[in-house]
């Protein structure tokens, strides 16, 4: 996707033994480009969100995997280290066990090559699989803006589940790029997604980018926008689904999934397949949630006079807690936009999609 006209990835080789990335925290103020050079930048990285979404996280550990193997790390370390960093997203084990199992069979003079053969793969799988995704969802767009007769078609979502937090494409901005892109009119709620603003900062960034008309709310505002008509669908994205259905998401989707039962919204999940875990059927009691520092509760950055300034909201010494995700149970799912096509949120319509994980 493009910054400036130009176009972008999130990740990509600078040379053989060097990584870059876009560091996520300054924008969308400035374009900063990271070098990560050594496993400690690549769990860093992660851990500190200069890299987010659950496909990038993938990608980019994949890539720590590759520059670990190259300096000589036990390759069984560097992904203890690397899967340590963030607990939700299940794409970042996807990827680790990914690259060991490659590195497990390869010839030892290979292995290296072999590794970053698999993170490449790794990267152009999350790419094809957003862009089926959004070939798969725009579908969905088309016939309501059909049902609609042109009129724009109100689309809200959480959090930023887009280029920015893949490689290219997105999940859920997938089909709207796609359906801007031909011509449907498309309007996108962007939920500003408290406390770390994912959406004010980031989603709303890369629509603007690409010239998609949007409109950043408060995280609160969804429920009262769908009372009254405002909101034709909601789409999100997903950093673990589990194999019935069930979707963790940036904490805040499960309200937002509420409210559109409530009000008959059609509420649908992007994923690709490296987001199922396969190995789980119950949400609520088997999908870790993180919780990360009070602190990115307690203050809120902005961007003032030149540089990022972070203000204390709170009284200093009141506790805060931050849960990161939250479950969606699958029954308050329309379905689940995958890179296989578009399925009901229950383990059978999962399953005929992706026969291989009976
Ligand atoms: O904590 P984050 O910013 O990594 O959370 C990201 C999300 O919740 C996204 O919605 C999810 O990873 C899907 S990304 C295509």
């Amino acid at each position: 996707m493009n910054i400036n006209g130009k176009p972008y990835r999130t990740i990509w080789e600078k040379n053989t033994d060097t990584i870059e990335i876009i560091d996520q925290r300054h924008l969308p103020y400035q374009l900063v480009i990271e070098e990560l050079k050594t496993l400690d930048d690549f769990a860093h990285a992660i851990r500190d969100m200069h890299v987010r979404g659950a496909p990038l996280i993938g990608a980019t550990a994949a890539y720590g995997m590759y520059i670990a193997a190259l300096q000589g790390v036990e390759l069984q370390k560097a992904a203890d280290e690397l899967k340590d960093t963030r607990p939700t997203a299940v794409n970042l084990a996807y990827a680790v066990d990914k690259v060991l199992a490659a590195a497990f069979i390869a010839e030892s003079n290979q292995q290296n090559q072999i590794i970053l053969q698999t993170a490449r793969e790794i990267v152009e799988e999350s790419v094809e699989h957003c862009r089926l995704i959004g070939a798969h969802g725009v579908e969905i767009i088309r016939n309501i803006s059909q049902k609609k007769e042109g009129k724009t078609v109100n689309i809200l979502t959480h959090c930023n589940a887009g280029w920015i937090a893949c490689i290219d494409y997105g999940t859920a901005t997938a089909p709207i790029y796609a359906a801007h892109n031909e011509g449907i009119n498309v309007h996108v709620w962007v939920d500003e997604t408290r406390p770390r603003n994912q959406g004010a900062r980031l989603t709303a960034y890369e629509l603007k980018e690409h010239g998609v008309p949007h409109t950043v709310i408060v995280d609160n505002a969804g429920g009262h926008l769908m009372q009254h008509g405002m909101v034709d669908m909601v789409i999100v994205g997903t950093d673990r689904t589990t194999r019935t259905g069930d979707v963790a998401n940036k904490i805040g989707t499960y309200l937002k999934a509420l409210a559109a039962h409530d009000n008959q919204v059609p509420f649908y999940v992007a994923l690709p397949s490296s987001t199922f875990d396969w190995s789980i059927r119950d949400g609520l009691k088997e999908i870790p949630i993180e919780t990360r520092s009070a602190d990115e509760v307690k203050y809120m950055e902005g961007w003032e006079n030149g540089s990022i300034k972070s203000v204390l909201l709170t009284p200093l010494e009141s506790p805060a807690i931050n849960y990161g995700f939250d479950v969606t149970p699958a029954k308050y799912i329309t379905g689940l936009i995958t890179e296989r096509g578009i399925c009901a949120a229950n383990e059978a319509a999962i399953l005929a999609l992706y026969p291989e994980q009976q």
